[in-house]
């Protein structure tokens, strides 16, 4: 395992000691969420976790899930999640992040704002002062609108990217949508950003999570600390 995995798996250990029995519980996408669904599923099969059902935020997320035999359900069975755990692509001192690395951004989004307690879970590599200094924007656009999109966002500023996937094919979303990397350099203002892409018809969703973390558990070489929302 890689320095930088151990620590991933450090801060996913600490995410899964916020968990009590009977929760309903958001599964995180990426690398870093992967090492929590293994330690809620060791702890189930431990007795230590009982009644857990999980709610994926993607379908690689699912099938690891499933796979590991976390019961996993749907907003047609449960309103509302208590704790979500995820890992994020950049996280910034007001623990407003950035995510979508992984494409799951959409999903993901909405995961979030259906829980209660959102815990994000990082190594120390993806701090940052202002969003958009270490990762791009991505974007979640609808087919039709790559270009008409791709051009708005330049027409902000933004360095625009298609993402492809690993055969230089468009990438394609678990809604069968495309991502459009935007590469804004540090964000003076993110809420202003986040409120230009939203009124896009083109656009579906954005990588902008402000205000809907409560607690982001970092892993570094010196330790894990927390970083908690105000209030
Ligand atoms: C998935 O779309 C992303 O939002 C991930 O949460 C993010 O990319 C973090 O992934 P890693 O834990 O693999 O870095």
């Amino acid at each position: 395992m890689t320095t930088q995995d151990a620590l991933k798996k450090q801060a996913a250990e600490k995410a899964v000691e916020y968990l009590e029995s009977g929760m309903v519980v958001g599964l995180g996408s990426g690398s870093t969420a992967t090492f929590a669904i293994h330690a809620i599923a060791r702890l189930m099969k431990e007795g230590k976790l009982k009644d857990i059902v999980g709610i994926p935020s993607s379908t690689p997320t699912e099938e690891v899930a499933r796979s590991l035999g976390i019961p996993l359900v749907g907003f047609e069975e449960q309103a509302v999640i208590d704790v979500t755990i995820d890992g994020a692509d950049e996280v910034d001192p007001d623990l407003n992040l950035i995510k979508g690395g992984g494409g799951a951004l959409l999903r993901e989004k909405v995961v979030a704002q259906a829980t209660k307690k959102n815990i994000i879970i990082v190594d120390e590599s993806k701090i940052s002062d202002k969003l958009g200094t270490i990762f791009a924007l991505p974007v979640e656009v609808v087919p039709f609108a790559t270009a008409a999109e791709t051009r708005y966002l330049e027409s902000l500023g933004a360095k625009v990217t298609v993402r492809q996937n690993q055969l230089g094919k468009a990438f394609k979303t678990d809604n069968h949508n495309r991502i459009l990397d935007a590469d804004f350099g540090p964000m003076d203002d993110a809420v202003k950003i986040g409120a230009a892409l939203s009124q896009r018809a083109g656009v579906v969703e954005h990588g902008l999570f402000l205000g809907t973390t409560a607690l982001v558990i970092v892993a570094g070489a010196d330790g894990i600390r927390e970083m908690k929302a105000a209030g």
